[in-house]
């Protein structure tokens, strides 16, 4: 067990060691447990997070602001439109004065190209651990609240366990790529084979796919890649855990209008029972939400017997809790 994340920052999956995501799911499940018993746990009595918000939420900011009061806490959420950053508050400003005021600054910015660099150009200047809650490349809380779900449901051995990270159709908008970035780079580690299927234009960056690569090799497990316009289907076949979801074309085009054009020709890429049928009988469906209903995925799969989606989306609670009593105590 790795203990001293102290003061550490989260932005990337990869910047805590394997060793220490361990230490992460061991508190974190242990923070699940006190919390059913309801024995009290102010690890953070008297400790304020500051949530910066670039774009909109509602489990993160939920699940971050509960958590932190939980923790004996209090979490300030701040949508950036309602500061001076708009007037030049810079990432000096924001790392420098909110460093000082706050125990740890949590940012969500999901701007293609400007995210990542907001969240590090901050945390160069911060005193405060930085907490990644969501940017254009990485989502690392949502994809430690996954592997959380993932071991309640298929045990702590992984290994040869089938995932597939699959794309999905939505017409709502251009979403993120950082949750699929986040689960390829991360898996692997855990043991499990990655099947990563996506129609063509539907790409990762370059230098995350690499890194993910590494990490199947580094840890001896499977990474396939099937990007073919008919996917979706095979990429399902013998699955332990299907997760499938709906990201931009941004590594093909930037422009929002001929995203939609792209993603309006693959309607079929839908998680349906039939595609279920081809995944294991207890395989189950992960999904971060929000998710189109009826469009990216079927009532039918979504609220039925193999969906996982309500625990995954409560296990953001224990795992951010684990993270933040681990970084900001
Ligand atoms: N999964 C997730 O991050 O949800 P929100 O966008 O609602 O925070």
């Amino acid at each position: 067990m790795q203990t001293d994340l102290h003061r550490r920052d989260l932005i990337g999956d990869l910047d805590f060691s394997k060793e220490e995501v361990e230490t992460v799911l061991d508190v974190a499940f242990d923070l699940k447990r006190k919390r059913a018993l309801g024995e009290l746990h102010p690890y953070l009595r008297d400790k304020v997070l500051a949530m910066l918000f670039f774009f909109s939420s509602t489990r993160t900011r939920g699940s971050f602001e509960a958590g932190m009061a939980q923790l004996g806490g209090h979490a300030a959420f701040i949508e950036s439109k309602t500061t001076q950053i708009a007037h030049g508050d810079t990432p000096v400003e924001i790392g420098e004065i909110f460093g000082r005021y706050y125990d740890g600054i949590a940012i969500r910015h999901v701007d293609w190209k400007v995210g990542n660099n907001y969240i590090n150009d901050v945390a160069k200047y911060s005193r405060s651990p930085i907490l990644n809650m969501q940017c254009e490349i990485y989502h690392p809380f949502q994809c430690l609240a996954d592997l959380m779900t993932i071991i309640e449901k298929k045990g702590r051995d992984l290994r040869r366990r089938k995932m597939v990270v699959s794309w999905a159709y939505a017409a709502s908008y251009q979403k993120p790529i950082s949750v699929p970035q986040s689960l390829i780079l991360q898996m692997p580690r855990f043991g499990m084979d990655v099947v990563l299927a996506h129609p063509p234009e539907f790409k990762l960056m370059p230098e995350i796919m690499d890194l993910a690569q590494e990490q199947a090799r580094k840890f001896h497990t499977g990474f396939e890649v099937i990007s073919d316009p008919d996917g979706m289907e095979k990429a399902f076949q013998d699955a332990d855990v299907v997760y499938a979801k709906s990201w931009g074309a941004m590594l093909t085009t930037e422009d929002a209008s001929e995203g939609a054009k792209i993603i309006s020709q693959y309607k079929h890429w839908i998680t349906d029972a039939k595609k279920m049928k081809a995944a294991k009988d207890d395989a189950i469906y992960m999904h971060p939400l929000p998710a189109d209903r009826d469009v990216e995925v079927t009532s039918e799969v979504m609220d039925g017997p193999n969906s996982v989606v309500f625990d995954e989306a409560e296990n953001r609670l224990h795992a951010q809790k684990a993270v933040m009593a681990l970084t900001m105590a």
